[in-house]
């Protein structure tokens, strides 16, 4: 199974001065700890990592401490996520028929993770990992009015990874690229061409570091599995 991860964001909501993903997490840079799940998954036997180039050099650095036994590739990513995932798909090999997607911010995702979606994806074309909400999710109008309260029985939280036949999500980008479709996830480009998307139990702490305050969670939890 191939993974690209997408690593070319800014991380503004961290506040930093850098891409989150460089930031050090228990004394090792967060995109390691992705790095690592990923290495110790039975199923990845391939990755690709969209970075801007200016992060290539970190980057490697990073490649270089984690001697991983996988290969992988450095890409080119995008002004948006969903550009990223664009050139990651061009930056496949040759005869991919299969590719998980995960956030490079999604660092605490487990190797049995990466296993579960890979499995799965050999009985469909498209899913996401993702698990039930817990708080009731209101729906705002104009004026901070509440417009509705959806039934918490049908609401899923999504997060990555999410897998794909690689023919059908190269076909859904090139339709939203023409058609100026622009969306957070890859599932929502495989949704709107009206094809069907699959929820893989995801995993509770497979949070996605976005605020300073998700790092600390994060350094709580890795403490806490080692
Ligand atoms: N990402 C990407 N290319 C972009 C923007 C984001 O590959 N142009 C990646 C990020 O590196 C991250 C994932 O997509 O691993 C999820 O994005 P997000 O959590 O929003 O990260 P950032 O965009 O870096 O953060 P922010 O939105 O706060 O700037
Ligand atoms: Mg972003």
């Amino acid at each position: 199974m191939h993974l690209l991860i997408p690593a070319a964001g800014l991380g503004k909501r961290m506040g930093g001065d850098r891409n989150k993903l460089l930031l050090t997490l228990l004394k090792r840079p967060l995109l390691t700890w992705t790095l690592r799940a990923a290495e110790a998954s039975e199923r990845i036997t391939w990755i690709g990592i969209m970075g801007q180039s200016y992060d290539f050099k970190a980057f490697r650095e990073i490649l270089r401490e984690a001697n991983l036994s996988k290969p992988v590739e450095l890409i080119e990513g995008g002004v948006t996520r969903q550009e990223s995932v664009y050139n990651g798909l061009q930056g496949l090999p040759e005869g991919a028929e299969g590719v998980l997607i995960h956030d490079g911010a999604r660092c605490l995702a487990t190797p049995q993770l990466f296993d579960r979606c890979a499995i799965a994806l050999e009985s469909c074309s498209g899913l996401i990992a993702a698990v039930p909400v817990k708080d009731t999710i209101k729906v705002v109008g104009d004026g901070g009015i509440i417009q509705s309260t959806p039934d918490r029985a049908n609401l899923w939280a999504a997060q990555t990874p999410q897998g794909f036949e690689v023919k059908l999500l190269k076909e859904c980008h090139e339709k939203g690229k023409q058609l100026g479709w622009e969306v957070t996830d890859d599932a929502a480009l495989f949704e709107r061409c009206d094809l069907p998307v699959e929820i893989v139990q995801g995993e509770e702490t497979n949070l996605k570091i976005t605020t300073p305050v998700d790092l600390a969670i994060a350094e709580f939890i890795l403490q806490n599995r080692s």
